[in-house]
Order: C-alpha cells, then structure tokens, then sequence
C-alpha cells in the first residue's frame, strides 16, 4: 500500500527525465548536425523564396497601382540561361507624358543621361513589387531598376548560392550600363545590402565603379546576424556550434561577408538603420561601418554617412516612412556628384 505511489512517483520522474533527455538530444545535438549537413534548409532559411508570392503577375504593373513601369527580362547567365524579371520605373519628372502613351520610349529615358539610374536589390523575403513605398521617395530622383534573383519572382529558379546571385547581377549591371549614358548608383534592402555590396566588389575588378551605394538596414556578415537569433543563442554555448551553425554558412556560400567586400567599393556609401530594427539589429550595420571607416580611405574611395534614426517604429521595413529620406537622399546624390568631380576627369571625354 505504502509502496504504490512512490513507484508511480518514480515512474514519473523516469518518464519527465526521459522526456528531458530527448529534448535535449534533439534541440541540442540533431537539429545542429542535421543542419550542418543539409544545405538546402540552409538555403531555404537564407533565401526563403517559398514564403513568397509565386503567382505573382509582374506584367500586369497596373494591378499594383503603378503607372509608368515597365517589366522586362533580360538573361545573364546564358550558359545556365538564367533570365530574371525586373522593372523599369520612370522617374515622376517625366511621368505625365508616359501615363498615357503605351507606345512611351522606355528605353530612350534608360539610356538618357540627365535622369540617374538606382538599381534596388530586394531583402531575402521580398520581391521587386515588395517595396511600392519606396519607389514612390525613389522615383523623385531617379529612374529605378527593380530586379528579382534567381529563384525569386518569375526569374529562372536555378541552383541560388551568394556567388550566382552575384554574378548574375554584376551581369545585369553591365546590361545596364552598355545601354545608358546615365549615373548609376545602387541601393540594396536587407541581405540586398550583402548583394550590392559583394556586386560592386566584383565589378571593381573589372573597373567598373557605380557612382553610390545606399545600404538600407545592412549587416556585417550573415553569421553575425545567425548568432542573434534566439535559437542561435539558445545553443552558442555548445562545443559543437561553432562548426554546426555557422561554418556550414560560409563553406555552403550563403555567407555574405559585407566587412570584407565593402572595403572594395570607390564611391560614397550611405547607411541607413533603425534602432528599434529587431530583424537586423542596428549594432551589426554600426560594426560595418567602423570596418569600413577604419580601412577605407575616404579621400580616393568616397565618404561613407550613417543615418540611424531613432526608435519610432521604423523597424526593418518601413525606413520609407522617415520624414527627413527625401532630404538624406538628395543630398547623398550630392556628395557623390561632388566625389565623382574630384576623381574623375569628367572634361577628358
Ligand atoms: C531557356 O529557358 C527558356 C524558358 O525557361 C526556355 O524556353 C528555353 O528553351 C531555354 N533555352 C535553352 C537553350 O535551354
Ligand atoms: C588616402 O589616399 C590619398 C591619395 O592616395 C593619400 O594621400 C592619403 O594619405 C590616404 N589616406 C590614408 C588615411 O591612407
Ligand atoms: C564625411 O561624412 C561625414 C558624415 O556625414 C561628414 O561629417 C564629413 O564631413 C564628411 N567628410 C568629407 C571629407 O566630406
Ligand atoms: C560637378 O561638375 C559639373 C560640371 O563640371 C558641375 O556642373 C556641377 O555643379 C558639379 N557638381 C558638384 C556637386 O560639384
Ligand atoms: C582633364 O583632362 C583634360 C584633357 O586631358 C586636361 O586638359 C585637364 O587639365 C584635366 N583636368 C583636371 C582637373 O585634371
């Protein structure tokens, strides 16, 4: 009689400790050597092109509420024939006349050099029709180029890694640029900051410079951002993690080291950040810009200006809404003609 309920109290004890024990095994040893060895959900985690909207309609620019864009594609990797869809977005200067023209010359304003090109490169969840706001601040100053990657929107759904999304995009920048007279800068959201910046790198390289670059709500490099992650954290301690969570991202090339290649971009850079971001916390973008204060010489690779607005529920996506963006951005494009008329023999040609 008296035995009965410590054995089911025993009992218990044994079930919860099992319970415990296969918790622990599964949060702290399978999930780190099951991710380690799987690189497509570390791509799907890096690029979750599954939560976006794959039925999207991107000719149909009307469905939106735009006027004045148009969609085109062009292929920048023929040997995979990876094509990627973009947008055209006229700048509102010259709006009025191209509402109503559907025989308007797209391609007469692209090639024009009074209107400044800025191509904008989309964060891991978005899409070129994801940030309508903002090319409404935009197209007050330049004509936009809005481009999906490989796998995202209706672009060729190929083998995406940090390494063909940036050679594609260094591609389609050279597009651009053998079809206009015009500047052009660039502007990445997001892990559209590790894009760009890893882009201008390689353009570099082969002497091309863009005449700006804006960073909206960048990061120093992915792993940085992983390691703020509360499930990230949960398991830092482990002697395991290191070469579980994190190495994968870096042999795997989804590591998007920003501090590395931003040191190769010649031409001023804007940051722009939010204090109360939670997606990418503002002290990663803050750790970018010392590395690139610190090793940049400004005098020959232009200045680079930091905005962090203060916490008012701009958060990740809604920089668009801070009231003094038109102000920071035409004086950006300033700074950059101003840098481009120091280094550049601009009267040779
Ligand atoms: C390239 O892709 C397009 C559309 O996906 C397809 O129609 C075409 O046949 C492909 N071309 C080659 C050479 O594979
Ligand atoms: C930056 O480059 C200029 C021109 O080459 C040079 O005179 C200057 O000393 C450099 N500044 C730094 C901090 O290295
Ligand atoms: C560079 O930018 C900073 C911040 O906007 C500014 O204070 C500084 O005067 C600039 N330096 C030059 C040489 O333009
Ligand atoms: C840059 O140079 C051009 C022509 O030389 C001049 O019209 C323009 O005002 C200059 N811009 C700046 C910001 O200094
Ligand atoms: C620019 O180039 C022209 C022609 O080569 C030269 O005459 C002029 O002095 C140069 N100007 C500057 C500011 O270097």
């Amino acid at each position: 009689m008296m035995g009965k309920p410590r054995k089911c109290l025993l009992g218990t004890l044994v079930y919860i400790f099992a319970l415990l024990l296969l918790l622990f095994m599964v949060v702290f040893v399978i999930i780190p050597i099951v991710f380690k060895y799987s690189i497509e959900i570390q791509r799907s985690i890096i690029f979750p092109t599954w939560a976006t909207d794959g039925d999207t309609d991107f000719s149909d620019t009307k469905s939106f509420g735009l006027k004045g864009v148009r969609n085109f594609y062009v292929t920048v990797d023929h040997k995979d024939n990876v094509t990627l869809g973009a947008w055209h977005i006229l700048p509102s200067t010259v709006l009025s006349n191209a509402v109503d023209d559907q025989y308007y010359n797209y391609e007469e304003i692209l090639a024009n050099r009074n209107y400044n090109i800025i191509i904008y490169l989309h964060g891991n969840g978005g899409l070129r029709s994801s940030s309508l706001e903002l090319y409404t601040v935009l197209r007050q100053y330049f004509q936009i180029i809005a481009i999906d990657y490989r796998g995202y929107g209706d672009s060729t759904n190929k083998e995406i890694t940090e390494a063909n999304i940036v050679r594609d995009i260094v591609n389609f920048y050279k597009w651009i640029q053998a079809k206009t007279k015009a500047r052009i800068f660039v502007w990445g959201h997001s892990l559209g900051t590790g894009v760009s910046t890893h882009t201008i790198s390689n353009l570099k390289a082969e002497n091309v410079i863009p005449s700006g670059l804006v960073l909206e709500t960048p990061f120093s490099t992915i792993t940085d951002v992983m390691e703020r992650h509360f499930f990230v954290k949960l398991i830092s301690w482990l002697p395991w993690y290191r070469t579980t969570m994190l190495n994968p991202i870096i042999y795997n090339d989804f590591g998007f080291e920003s501090t590395k290649y931003i040191l190769d971009v010649d031409c001023p850079i804007m940051i722009l950040h939010a204090k109360d971001d939670e997606i990418v916390p503002y002290d990663l973008a803050t750790k970018l810009y010392n590395t690139a204060i610190k090793n940049r010489n400004f005098t020959t690779q232009g200045n680079i200006t930091y905005h962090l607005f203060e916490a008012k529920g701009l958060g990740h996506m809604l920089i668009y809404l801070e009231p003094t963006l038109p102000k920071v951005i035409r004086r950006f494009v300033e700074v950059c003609i101003d840098f481009e008329n120091k280094t550049h023999n601009t009267t040779a040609a």
